[in-house]
């Protein structure tokens, strides 16, 4: 599949040769404090992309570098949850495709479901279950292999990284539903039976669409809370983006450590 034209870029962001793009989730938007900054760009100037309008979500492109390795941040992203259509929640990974990026950091907030992953943790995304009903291929006649969808070659020096640095870096199953309510405790029963360890409502479409365009991929999920039912509070939004900026720090080391040092 062919990524947009390098044409549909504003003139001031064709100059940006990024190695990597990274998306943002809820509450990690301050990873760009840790990059040298040098230029960014809202989503009202990128063709197809939408200002998101979830708190937590800036809507803006950040082009920078982490350790000498130019990357390019989304700070915010669009939700199926929105109202946004599949085609615009995968937008942005357009966006860093046509720049020239070869792999895409994918992170987010989660619902804990693995009962032995601890909340404030991160989990590494091994593999995903789309159960959005979705797919920003539809219409496309184009049949992409999902086999391997979270790069192992990635998995492999994040989980290093993570060893060397004493970081708690769980590994799982993401399932990625609709929302924006979060699950039933019944819902949650039937996700720990399909396998899922963690469960949120992003990443799995724009991941599809970055194989589809045949950028390496590795995804992350901020575990900010219990899945429904299983810890003693109900969810809250607010919580979520809290413990999210808590464990921001974490994986500006990690992916310091591993985009700092390719190879
Ligand atoms: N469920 C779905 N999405 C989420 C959750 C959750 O428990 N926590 C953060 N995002």
């Amino acid at each position: 599949m062919e990524s947009p034209a390098q044409e549909t870029l504003p003139d001031k962001v064709r100059a940006w040769k990024p190695k990597a793009g990274i998306v943002l989730g809820s509450g990690l938007g301050g990873f760009v404090d840790s990059m040298e900054v040098f230029a960014e760009v809202d989503y009202t100037q990128l063709q197809g992309v939408p200002a998101s309008g979830v708190t937590g979500h800036a809507g803006r492109l950040v082009y920078g570098s982490v350790g000498g390795v130019d990357l390019v941040a989304a700070q915010g992203r669009a939700h199926l949850y929105e109202g946004c259509s599949p085609g615009e929640v995968t937008a942005v990974v357009g966006v860093m495709a046509a720049m020239g990026t070869e792999l895409i950091v994918l992170t987010n907030a989660a619902g804990a479901l693995n009962e032995d992953f601890t909340t404030g943790n991160w989990m590494q995304i091994s593999d995903h279950l789309n159960l959005t009903g979705n797919s920003p291929l539809l219409g496309k006649g184009h049949f992409v292999d999902m086999s391997s969808v979270y790069s192992p070659r990635l998995r492999g020096q994040f989980s290093k990284a993570a060893r060397a640095e004493g970081i708690t870096l769980h590994e799982g199953v993401y399932a990625g539903v609709l929302g924006p309510q979060y699950e039933t405790p019944a819902e949650v029963r039937m996700l720990k039976l399909l396998g899922a360890d963690a469960v949120g409502m992003s990443t799995v479409l724009e991941a599809i669409q970055a194989r589809a365009l045949g950028l390496e991929v590795v995804g992350f999920s901020c575990l900010t809370n219990p899945a429904a039912g299983m810890g003693d509070s109900r969810l809250d939004h607010e919580e979520v983006l809290k413990v999210g900026e808590r464990g921001a720090g974490d994986m500006v080391k990690l992916l310091h450590s591993v985009l700092g040092n390719p190879g």
